[in-house]
């Protein structure tokens, strides 16, 4: 007997109906970077396996992104954005401070009846969503939810600072989760971790309540993303390691019948690196942080979008989604698709 639901059967189930992800058109390659920093394509492609990365231009922006997203989710899901009950966007880089993003998606799409916010848990922001949504499916309180994970990370990027502009880049991704009609059992498990201690480890501190845009910086770098590489190099593979062992654990898995394992985009490095102690062959390990750089939020449903799109993945395959990052923050949802 597996522990599937933490010991009681869910009322309903939360299956993925629909998936689509975006990313604006322009592109900046490795070698353009090495013309703004002190830096080699050789260096960035070695490191960390990224060789070029999305960026969006002055006029474009998060919420732009995630209703491209959203769009092509929903025409997947054939669900008629009226018919939407609640919109989460999970990003760290949102249209404004107030209101959220979620609002903008929300008009863009015309989604009158839907309850919508924003959720800010940098990289793991969309599996955190999914593992709200599933709380709210299987109570039967909500039929259908879209879950975004959009980011415009190049704006909040120090251009001057080769350790961390190498890596981010800008896109969305987004799921339609609806009320299971045929038998599929969709998202299995969810495990949500943070540790608030290490939140020095990546960060942007301008211009929240501790740093106003009314008070003069100490380090005009605050307006910019921090990360202490190191750290969140051991810590990533560390936490994947132990979330995608306590997956298989809950759910009564072993390693060979889970089909793919989607994880956030941080650092191909990373990746290869934990799945190899998870002894999880290549084919079941998706990268693409090639094309994409990291994306936080945006990353794991680009991905998982790509896989579904390419028959990476396919309908009753038992995937594992995994993020890392910002706040420390970390999670994981065990879906059979
Ligand atoms: N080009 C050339 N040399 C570089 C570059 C660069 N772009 N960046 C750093 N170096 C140099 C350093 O100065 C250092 O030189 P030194 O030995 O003379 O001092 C050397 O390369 C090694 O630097 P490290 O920082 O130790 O390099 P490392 O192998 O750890 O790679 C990296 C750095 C890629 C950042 C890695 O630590 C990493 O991927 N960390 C995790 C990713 C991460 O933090 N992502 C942010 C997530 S935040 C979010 O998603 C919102």
């Amino acid at each position: 007997m597996n522990n599937l639901t933490n010991g009681r059967l869910p009322a309903y189930r939360a299956v993925i109906t629909g998936h689509g992800s975006f990313a604006p058109e322009k592109l900046l390659t490795n070698d353009e970077l090495a013309e703004m920093v002190d830096t080699s394509d050789e260096w960035i492609t070695t490191r960390t396996g990224i060789k070029v990365r999305h960026v969006t231009t002055e006029d474009q922006s998060t919420a732009l992104l995630a209703t491209q997203a959203a769009k092509k989710a929903l025409e997947t899901a054939n669900l008629d954005p009226k018919d939407v009950e609640l919109i989460i966007v999970a990003t760290i880089t949102p249209e404004m401070v107030f209101p959220s993003t979620a609002s903008f998606v929300q008009r863009a799409l015309k989604a009158k009846k839907a309850w919508v916010f924003d959720l800010a848990a940098a990289c793991s922001g969309f599996v955190y969503g999914l593992s709200i949504v599933q709380q709210f499916i299987e109570s039967g309180r909500h039929k259908n939810a879209l879950v975004i994970g959009a980011e415009t990370l190049t704006k909040i990027t120090d251009w001057t600072d080769r350790s961390s502009c190498i890596l981010f880049g800008d896109g969305a991704g987004a799921v339609v989760l609806e009320r299971s009609q045929d038998g599929r059992k969709g998202i299995l498990y969810s495990t949500m971790h943070s540790d608030g201690n290490r939140w020095e480890a990546l960060n942007c501190q301008a211009y929240g309540s501790r740093y106003p845009v009314s008070k003069k910086l100490d380090d005009p770098k605050k307006v910019y993303m921090q990360i202490k590489g190191r750290e969140v190099y051991q810590q990533a593979i560390r936490r994947i390691v132990e979330t995608v062992n306590n997956c298989l654990h809950a759910c009564d898995l072993t390693i060979d019948e889970v089909a793919m394992l989607v994880s956030h985009q941080m650092n191909a490095r990373i990746i290869e690196s934990a799945a190899k102690r998870l002894k999880l062959p290549d084919e079941k390990v998706f990268i693409n942080i090639n094309e994409y750089g990291n994306t936080s939020a945006a990353s794991v449903p680009i991905a998982f979008d790509e896989c579904v799109r390419n028959g990476k993945i396919k309908r009753g395959d038992i995937v594992i989604l995994v993020a890392f990052g910002a706040g420390l923050t970390w999670g994981a949802n065990v879906i059979e698709f």
